[in-house]
């Protein structure tokens, strides 16, 4: 399972690409606002740190197919192999994932998917990753990390290739969830990657390993100190 980085900031993916094990960056245009000016020039940025062979995921936002399709080969124009357009899963978003199936070799991400039958749609017209929204979907009422998991079924009983990005986190829990099915990747806003190791338990104990070497070999002292 894949994890990547739901953000723009570059001193933040910076700092988190140096931590974690990431496999690339998802934005999307509320995102992209936070930033704000040419929406290429943050994006250019993201995909030199994060390299060719990473994952960037950017979403089209034209409504009709046709234009989301040359929106579509713009994006892969500009930023390369490994850019995955996110087209809603919407009829002209199957529309356009459709064409661009048949006429190019663009790696398209189903976005702001709620239903399974959305996700299902998407694999058959050529999406590679879908991304259900698992805390919205809880918002709404419904099971987010459920209908994540429908998904997973549904791809797996009609060999679907089709993978999936959940998206949209509130808390490491409704990862963890996912973990343990395993989906294709999980996108996380930065401060989910910290949530499931800040923990006093975890700090405390390692506080008391350094106390107790520092008791027989002395204060500051490392394993570098000895030979
Ligand atoms: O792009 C989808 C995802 O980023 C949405 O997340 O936190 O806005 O629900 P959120």
């Amino acid at each position: 399972m894949k994890l990547l980085i739901d953000d723009a900031r570059i001193a933040t993916i910076e700092r988190l690409c140096e931590v974690f094990p990431i496999a690339g960056v998802t934005t999307n245009p509320t995102i992209l606002a936070k930033i704000g000016g040419n929406p290429f020039d943050v994006l250019k940025e993201i995909r030199e740190l994060i390299g060719e062979e990473a994952d960037l995921h950017v979403q089209a936002v034209s409504r009709r197919a046709e234009d989301i399709v040359a929106e579509a080969n713009h994006i892969v124009k500009i930023l390369g192999a490994n850019t995955f357009v996110k087209i809603p899963a919407l009829p002209e978003g199957f529309k356009a994932m459709k064409t661009l199936l048949e006429t190019s070799e663009i790696l398209v991400t189903a976005t702001a998917v709620y239903t399974p039958m959305q996700a299902f749609i998407a694999g058959q017209c050529g999406a590679a990753y879908v991304a259900p929204y698992v805390n919205r979907i809880d918002n709404m009422g419904f099971d987010g990390v459920r209908v994540t998991k429908e998904i997973k079924e549904i791809f797996s009983a009609n060999a679907m290739e089709t993978e999936i990005i959940a998206a949209s986190f509130k808390n490491a829990q409704q990862v963890l969830e996912l973990c343990k099915c395993g989906v294709g990747a999980v996108t996380l806003a930065p401060e989910l990657f910290y949530a499931s190791v800040k923990n006093s338990a975890i700090n405390s104990a390692v506080d008391d390993f350094i106390a107790d070497f520092e008791s027989f070999a002395g204060a500051d002292k490392t394993m570098l100190d000895f030979q």
